[in-house]
């Protein structure tokens, strides 16, 4: 059932199936397919992302005075759907979880959201945020459609960072807006980039053009990240492989 109404894209398509099934008297999901009509993903478990991929969301935990926090930090789902959180010690993210071992993650795109909660957090006042309805966590109030809820179940620690392994409470994303960011894509694209441009000037200037060498810097730049952010069987790391062999027969080595 549910694998039907996720291929199906047409939700006239949706009802007809759901049509169907009910007149064969077939057994029927009515939250999932509530979730499915009003366009949102919900599970209790599942994440529709690849494991052991590092995404890029903003953490929102309260402090010991129910403060709302909100940080940029990489996330990743594990083989056992365990999502694995890596604050630096000093950060208020790493305190807050430690004292209130509760979290969302809110999946976003909007590069007004990561400044500001970066570098810029006196700026997200009060406004910015609602609480969550299951656990003492506040939500970004643009996200309310789009947030991963978590537990901490286990926490170890490495010299600097903390890292924090999570249990899924509640899973609610927007079918429009399901992935977060990586900053593999965004590599990639640098790569894809940069490597029309080797090319270009390679046959143009020559391979000892100080642009050629500086392009090829960046591309090595933009691997490692690549390389650092995703395991080795990713599609990321297979478009690497293909990205170098075009550039050695393009350019010759
Ligand atoms: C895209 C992005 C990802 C980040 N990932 C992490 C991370 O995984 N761990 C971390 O400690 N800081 C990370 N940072 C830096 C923190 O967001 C930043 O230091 C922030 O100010 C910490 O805020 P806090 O003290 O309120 O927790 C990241 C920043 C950006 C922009």
């Amino acid at each position: 059932m549910l694998v039907l109404l996720h291929k199906s894209s047409d939700r006239l398509l949706t009802v007809t199936i759901i049509s169907l099934l009910i007149k064969n008297n077939i057994q029927i999901n009515y939250y999932e397919v509530i979730c499915y009509l009003t366009g949102i993903y919900m599970s209790n478990t599942n994440l529709p992302f690849q494991s052991e991929i590092i995404y890029e969301a903003i953490i929102t935990t309260y402090n010991q005075q129910n403060q709302p926090n909100a940080a940029p930090m990489g996330f990743s789902i594990t083989k056992e759907k365990q999502v694995i959180i890596r604050p630096f010690k000093e950060s208020d993210t790493y305190k807050n979880l430690q004292d209130q071992k509760k979290c969302i993650v809110n999946i976003t795109n909007d590069p007004d959201l990561f400044v500001k909660s970066t570098l810029f957090q006196d700026l997200l006042t009060d406004e910015f945020y609602i609480k969550s309805k299951i656990i003492n966590a506040p939500i970004l109030k643009t996200c309310k459609g789009n947030h991963i809820t978590l537990k901490v179940i286990k926490e170890k620690g490495e010299e600097e960072r903390g890292i924090f392994h999570c249990e899924i409470i509640k899973v609610e994303l927007s079918r429009e807006n399901i992935q977060p960011h990586t900053r593999a894509f965004s590599s990639l694209i640098e790569i894809l980039i940069h490597t029309t441009r080797v090319i270009h000037f390679s046959k143009t200037s020559g391979l000892s053009d100080p642009k050629v060498k500086q392009l090829r810097e960046l591309i090595e730049h933009h691997s490692q990240i690549i390389t650092r952010v995703t395991n080795k069987d990713s599609q990321f790391q297979e478009y690497l492989e293909k990205i170098q062999e075009k550039i050695f027969q393009e350019v010759g080595e």
